[in-house]
């Protein structure tokens, strides 16, 4: 998969190159690009930013920096882009949409400060046919789109074939069978007085797994009431629906 990112703090994206995803860099699966949006401007200032038509508080980011920035960018290689937009405004990033995004060759994130882009520099996309993603990480607001675009590429890169080093741990995230996952435990048996729970210890692998799944929807029912009411309704077997 080829990642490109357009910033203008190229700095804030190197942890991009630290731990997994360093890794997966190195290892040939990953090819990240890291671009300062201040490259595509033309005058002295290099100004990325002015006021907003209508007035309001804060600034907007030019189109025309933008503009550029993107089809110099995704010149770059031949593979079609996905253009990611964080925004608070976006649709929401969730455990689909990482999934549905890992299957693409090429992500291309715009990361947007002050209030934002031009909204043209979307429309303009759109209208060539490109496929451009508004998306928010979550109901508050950041000051730019950079932090998101770590999360974004943490939660897409690791689903990668070949990134982490057991694919189970995938399949068994938190969201992935529409569950929290539940509380998870390791050596000693008793820590500070607290003893792990005795059938994980049992040896009794389906009495583990419907323990397991028991604790995936009690912290749901608990803490994501909204997931839980979200699931289809073939998703529960009888002995979920008896608990
Ligand atoms: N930029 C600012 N806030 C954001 C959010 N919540 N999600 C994505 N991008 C953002």
């Amino acid at each position: 998969m080829r990642i490109d990112v357009i910033t203008i703090f190229p700095g804030y994206l190197a942890p991009l190159r630290e731990a997994l995803l360093g890794r997966a860099i190195s290892a040939g699966l990953v090819d990240l690009a890291v671009h300062d949006l201040r490259t595509w401007t033309r005058d002295v200032h290099q100004a990325v930013d002015d006021a907003p038509y209508g007035g309001g508080p804060g600034m907007v980011m030019r189109p025309q920096v933008w503009g550029e920035a993107l089809d110099a960018v995704l010149a770059l290689d031949e593979r079609p882009a996905r253009i990611v937009v964080p925004t608070p405004a976006g649709r929401p990033f969730t455990q689909a949409t990482a999934q549905a995004w890992s299957g693409d060759e090429r992500l291309l994130f715009t990361c947007g400060r002050y209030e934002g882009i031009d909204q043209r520099v979307v429309d303009d996309a759109r209208r060539r046919d490109l496929t451009v993603d508004e998306v928010s990480i979550g109901d508050y607001v950041l000051v730019g789109g950079e932090v998101a675009v770590l999360v974004m590429v943490e939660a897409v890169v690791r689903l990668l074939p070949g990134v982490l080093g057991n694919p189970a741990s995938a399949e068994q995230d938190s969201f992935s069978d529409g569950l929290l996952e539940g509380p998870a435990f390791t050596r000693p048996e008793v820590w500070r007085g607290l003893a792990v729970p005795d059938v994980l210890r049992s040896g009794n692998h389906a009495k583990i797994a419907r323990w397991r799944r028991d604790r995936a929807l009690e912290r749901t029912a608990e803490r994501r009431p909204d997931l839980l009411a979200a699931l289809p309704e073939d998703a529960l077997d009888d002995a979920d629906r008896a608990f």
